[in-house]
């Protein structure tokens, strides 16, 4: 049987950090309002590309594969803040890691990296590609206006990769099952408007990002689209609750994610949380807390993960992960 394992595994956080005590030198906010309602305690800021951040986490996630960009049959990344539109960073990563293989972005935001990942599953388990290298990567604090104090203090820079390859076993590993959905109702409670081909050119706002953003509607709509994914793909890969070793949930904001191991019927010392050092930091999250599981040794070989994540559209995904072996780099 075609089973699709993670064999490797990198991140990249630019070193500038801003701290809550840092934004309320210039915004009326506190350290106390941010972290009782997020988690979130600083985030980091980027001054180079998406792009460029990707490029080092799929470098490194390369390396502790033991492959080179040669052996890749394939780049997806999930990005809401590429560098440029046309061409695609895919594109621009894969020339710096000299691969020769299709490559293309996709658009789920929050919940780009578990979308590429299913792409990405789908595509060994049907023997297209052998070895997927799927990212996450997003700058989003150059769409943010930090004069909006509820949105400005949510977001972070950074960027999460792995590589998933085809493995031949009897028993079933690797990502085990997965699903994506969107609810489109609620695509105006988060958007990023004025750009694409929606841009007014003769409007003298026109380059100004507008950032809409209705927290509380979005808080509950999280909820319900990731537990219900949740639920569907434990039923589909046969797992129970008791088998889940660790939840790794898109980092929005720890609130959302004790709700929602609460609605599961989880532990909460299940869920693994890296909120407070990074903020939200979109379809990096998820690998990004892969990567640190597993240096915090929250990972074993054979233990079953599961993976939420939400975000704008709504977009929702899940996934069951059963590792392999390699707990450590090549
Ligand atoms: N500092 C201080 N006060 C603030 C700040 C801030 N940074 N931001 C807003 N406020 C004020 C508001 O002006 C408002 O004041 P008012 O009551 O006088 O009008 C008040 O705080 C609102 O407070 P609450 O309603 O208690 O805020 P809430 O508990 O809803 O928390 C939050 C806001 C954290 C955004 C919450 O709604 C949330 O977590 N939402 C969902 C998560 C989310 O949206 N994450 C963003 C990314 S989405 C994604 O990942 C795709």
């Amino acid at each position: 049987m075609l089973n699709a394992q993670i064999t490797g595994w990198g991140k990249c956080l630019p070193p500038a950090t801003l701290s809550n005590h840092d934004l309320a030198t210039f915004m009326d906010t506190s350290d106390e309002w941010i972290r009782s309602r997020t988690g979130i305690g600083q985030r980091h800021i980027s001054h180079v590309s998406t792009s460029a951040m990707a490029t080092v986490a799929a470098q490194h996630a390369l390396a502790a594969a033991g492959l080179q960009g040669s052996d890749l049959d394939m780049i997806i990344l999930g990005s809401a803040s590429p560098d440029t539109l046309v061409p695609n960073i895919a594109a621009t990563v894969q020339a710096n890691i000299d691969a020769q293989c299709a490559a293309f972005d996709i658009n789920a935001a929050c919940s780009g990296f578990l979308y590429g990942l299913g792409l990405a599953t789908a595509q060994i388990k049907s023997g297209q590609a052998k070895r997927v290298l799927v990212i996450g990567a997003e700058r989003l604090t150059f769409l943010l206006d930090w004069l909006q104090r509820d949105t400005a203090v949510l977001f972070g820079d950074g960027a999460g990769a792995i590589i998933l390859e085809a493995v031949d076993s009897e028993e079933p590993q690797g990502v085990l099952s997965y699903a994506m959905n969107n609810d489109p109702q609620a695509r105006d409670i988060l958007k990023v408007a004025g750009f694409g081909t929606d841009m007014d050119r003769l409007s003298p706002t026109a380059t100004e990002f507008q950032f809409q953003f209705e927290g509380r509607e979005i808080f509950k709509r999280a909820i319900a689209g990731m537990s219900a994914l949740g639920k569907q793909v434990l039923e589909e890969s046969g797992t129970d609750l008791d088998d889940v070793d660790l939840v790794v949930p898109h980092q929005a904001n720890v609130r959302i994610i004790d709700t929602l191991i609460n609605k599961l019927g989880l532990a909460k010392e299940k869920a693994f949380i890296n909120i407070e050092n990074y903020g939200n930091t979109s379809a990096a999250t998820v690998p990004i807390a892969l990567c640190d599981a597993l240096d915090q040794g929250r990972i074993q070989p054979g233990d079953t993960l599961l993976s939420c994540a939400f975000g704008a559209g709504l977009t929702s995904a899940a996934a069951v992960i059963k590792w392999g072996s390699r707990i450590t780099p090549v």
